[in-house]
């Protein structure tokens, strides 16, 4: 197949006044920087730091005008190295992809091949895309945890943002593996979305909040995946039982943690940083393999929606307003 002139893509400008524009424009593959691997990108998704990318969060991304989408999954167009070829199924998320790197938010995208990943068998391109960098970050954290020790016996694990998508993820998985999970959200009519996924209990965001201010907290949680951060992160660490670890995964609240060392000396509590976009290949490959094979999701639809680049933009208000269910994956 000839390659096309133009594709599609959402682009944002940065307005004289300094307000951040998205439209979906034509673009030339010649836009696109260099990279030894053009993929035609079949299907995105959205997550909470491409809609940063999006609204002009210099954090993410310095230079507009920009493409977002730190995922993609696709077809290889064209090769500069052997160890791919045209009609390759691959998968790229994470590294600079949709950060200062022109992402998946576009038809096409051209990247290093050192960020590119064979699709696993048994998973196809969209349901890649459904689990995208938050499901595959939920799937490392519960890789790193049981590295550090999570087992079953230990009692309840908790998922904060348990209806974003790290959290619907993580509770489908741990819920998969057997483990008892308590879903902390701040959407209570979600209550049947999670139990639907395999949560035992849903408490409230503010029972997951704690204000009295004390250094510890009594220990109720095994193990923690907590992409919240700020105070329900530190509020998780004081209630987490002796020698639990916790998955320190983001920051959507905040960026902040105010603590005492107590629950580390006299608890042992350990953190795990969480890193999804330069975890190494070996790693990822790994993990992609367990999503597609024994972590696979049963019930992977009902977290996940679709849209088109066009209905991208009302998606990205919504994640930002922390008022998307699930995962959204996106139709190019
Ligand atoms: N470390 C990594 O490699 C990595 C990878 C992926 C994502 N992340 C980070 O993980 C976080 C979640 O990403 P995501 O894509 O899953 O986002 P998301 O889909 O928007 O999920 C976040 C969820 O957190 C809850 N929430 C939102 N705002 C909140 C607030 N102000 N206070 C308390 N809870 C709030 C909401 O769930 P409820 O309504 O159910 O409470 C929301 O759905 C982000 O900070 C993201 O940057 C990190």
């Amino acid at each position: 197949m000839p390659l096309p002139q133009t594709f599609n893509a959402m682009v944002v400008t940065e307005t004289a006044d300094k307000k951040f524009v998205r439209e979906i424009k034509e673009k030339k593959l010649s836009d696109l920087p260099a990279g030894e691997l053009l993929i035609e990108v079949k299907y995105s998704s959205l997550n909470y730091k491409d809609a940063l990318s999006a609204t002009g969060n210099k954090g993410v991304t310095r230079n507009y005008p920009h493409t977002p989408g730190i995922d993609a999954a696709g077809v290889v167009a064209e090769s500069a190295l052997p160890g791919f070829v045209p009609g390759d199924h691959v998968i790229v998320t994470g590294f600079d992809l949709g950060m200062n790197t022109s992402g998946g938010f576009g038809q096409y995208i051209r990247v290093p091949a050192s960020w590119v990943l064979n699709l696993p068998e048994h998973l196809s391109l969209k349901e890649s895309m459904a689990y995208g960098t938050a499901g595959f970050t939920a799937a490392l954290a519960v890789l790193r945890m049981q590295q550090h020790g999570l087992i079953k016996s230990h009692g309840e694990v908790l998922v904060t943002g348990a209806t974003g998508g790290v959290g619907s993820v993580a509770v489908s998985l741990l819920a998969k593996l057997g483990f008892h999970v308590v879903a902390a959200t701040g959407k209570t009519d979600e209550r049947d979305f999670l139990l639907g996924l395999g949560a035992k209990e849903i408490i409230s965001r503010e029972n997951a909040s704690d204000t009295s201010g004390r250094a510890l907290l009594k220990g109720r949680w095994a193990d923690v995946v907590e992409p919240v951060g700020g105070n329900m992160l530190a509020t998780a660490i004081k209630s987490t039982k002796p020698h639990g670890v916790i998955a320190v995964c983001g920051n959507v609240a905040s960026a902040d943690l105010a603590l005492t060392v107590y629950p580390f000396i006299l608890r042992g509590v350990s953190l795990l940083g969480i890193d999804s976009a330069e975890c190494l290949m070996a790693i990822r490959s790994l993990i992609w393999k367990k999503i597609a094979g024994e972590w696979k999701l049963d019930r992977l639809d009902s977290l996940v929606s679709e849209c088109s680049l066009e209905e991208l933009d009302t998606k990205i208000n919504l994640i930002l307003a922390g008022k998307i269910k699930g995962r959204v994956v996106v139709r190019l």
